[in-house]
């Protein structure tokens, strides 16, 4: 059997430098993959990942071989955060969730969602003042914020949204990769009170939505209440499993299509045909209502963009996974325990797999002008096999409302100032995405202070 390579000598150097250069985790496993191919092996006290790169390998680990991995690692903060959320769980315990939760995000219920997606992205651009510079991340976490809570846990979270404001956002932070990949008993100060806000609403939540199904004796069909009515063998779930299943909601819902609507806005201001082209179709197929599912597929270059976004950006850049047992992937051995990781970003860029793969170029995507369809898991950023992502359709259909409305209703305009992109929970422009925005349409902004403060 092989032995995986590993860095070490001038080229460990030049993925060190590259790390350091371009801040980010990622630029030093691109320069890794480069130098030791699509296997190798991390080797720093305490941290040995194995790193697979390509189809063959996803598909293996997701699919094929996936019985032989899992996703939960009590040490990590995601477990400890997320606790019995659908994210961390394994086995028999992860298919019931997932089978109790997976209608209540099916295209037919997303469609149901469009007009609340098309409401809150008003509810937050109505604040912009015509020609002020706003950020596009600040501003995108707010829209990805509202709608995550307004459709799928059924609460308006408006008056909440500036006294949450933080704690979500240290949620979040908790379990970015950190030295605790390194230390995971490395103590992790300054979380306690954020996160303990944010469990006293979602305790709330769920106490306000038990007792008025007790007086009502009705429910809705949003995830919340199916989590509240559901029950298996007489007996229904408890405050703490639903309280899990929320907060991974927030964290795994929200946080990813912030970074998507942000990188896409990103992408469309530094490519200005891109932006005309975007805004010349928004405004020929949207009105002022909100638009019906037909609409939003015929918005078929904005489709295009939103795909080689999530192929140069994938807001889950890597794939995390445990090896169950003994196993090997590719003829690669792994020991029982040892971390795995499947880079998306890096097969994404694969120059073997994609022509000019640094470039952004949405036309890649166009099959009406030939394109041809990528390989089978080259394309991963929702994952693939049976764990994969359960948001992928109402992330699609949600970023296409939102983004269809702004290119609708502003002109967009982004400041000059370097971006990087920051690879945290999810990977992210940062600082930040500043565009100036200019009210085309001729409803009257209207300020939300309240969620004009949070920023
Ligand atoms: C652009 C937006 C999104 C991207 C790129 C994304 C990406 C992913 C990926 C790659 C996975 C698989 C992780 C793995 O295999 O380790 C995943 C899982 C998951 N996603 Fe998403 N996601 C997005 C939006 C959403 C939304 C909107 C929701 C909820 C409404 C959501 C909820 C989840 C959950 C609960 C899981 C765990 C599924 C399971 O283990 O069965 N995601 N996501």
């Amino acid at each position: 059997m092989p032995s995986f390579p590993t860095l070490s000598g001038l080229p460990g150097l030049a993925a060190l430098r590259a790390m350091v250069r371009e801040r980010s985790i990622l630029a030093g496993l691109a320069a890794m993959h480069k130098y030791l191919g699509d296997a190798f092996q991390i080797t720093l006290p305490g941290f040995k990942p194995v790193v697979f790169v390509g189809p063959e390998s996803n598909r293996h680990i997701l699919v094929n071989g996936r019985e032989d991995f899992r996703w939960r690692t009590e040490s990590d903060p995601v477990v400890k955060l997320l606790r019995h959320g659908l994210l961390v769980e394994d086995g028999e315990d992860h298919a019931c969730m997932r089978a109790v939760m997976e209608p209540t995000l099916q295209r037919s219920a997303v469609n149901g969602h469009i007009d609340a997606f098309w409401a809150c992205t008003a509810s937050i651009s109505d604040g912009w003042a015509d020609g002020e510079t706003v950020d596009m991340l600040v501003e995108m976490r707010k829209v990805a914020l509202l709608i995550l809570t307004e459709t799928v846990f059924a609460v308006d979270f408006r008056p909440e949204m500036e006294r949450l404001w933080r704690p979500v956002i240290r949620s979040v932070e908790y379990i970015a990769p950190g030295p605790w990949l390194l230390w995971p008993d490395i103590p992790r100060p300054g979380y306690k009170k954020d996160l303990a806000v944010l469990d006293e609403y979602l305790y709330r939540i769920i106490r306000e939505r038990r007792a008025a199904y007790a007086q009502t004796g009705k429910l809705g069909d949003d995830l919340l209440s199916v989590l509240v009515g559901h029950q298996e063998n007489g007996e229904g779930l408890d405050d703490d499993l639903i309280r899990d299943q929320l907060l991974t909601m927030i964290v795994a819902g929200h946080d990813t299509s912030t970074a998507l609507l942000a990188w896409a806005l990103y992408m469309l201001g530094s490519h200005p045909e891109a932006l005309a082209a975007a805004q010349t179709e928004a405004r020929a197929v949207l009105s002022d209502e909100a638009p019906t599912p037909e609409q939003l597929k015929e918005l078929t270059f904005l489709d295009t963009v939103l795909k080689e976004t999530l192929r140069l950006y994938p807001p889950l850049p890597v794939g995390n996974r445990r090896a169950a047992q003994e196993t090997e992937v590719r003829g690669y051995p792994i020991p029982q325990d040892n971390r795995v990781m499947f880079p998306i970003y890096l097969t994404h860029r694969d120059p073997d797999l994609w022509d000019d793969p640094e470039s952004f170029c949405p036309a890649r995507f166009d099959r009406s002008q030939g394109a041809s369809t990528p390989p089978a898991f080259a394309y991963i950023p929702f994952g693939g096999g049976p764990r994969n992502c359960i948001g992928a359709t109402f992330a699609q259909v949600e970023a296409k409302a939102v983004l269809g409305r702004i290119l609708h209703d502003y002109d967009l305009q982004l400041l000059p100032g370097a971006v990087h992109s920051h690879m945290g929970t999810t990977l992210e422009p940062r600082p930040g995405v500043k565009m100036r925005v200019r009210r085309t349409t001729k409803n009257e902004p209207q300020r939300h202070e309240d969620t004009k403060k949070s920023s």
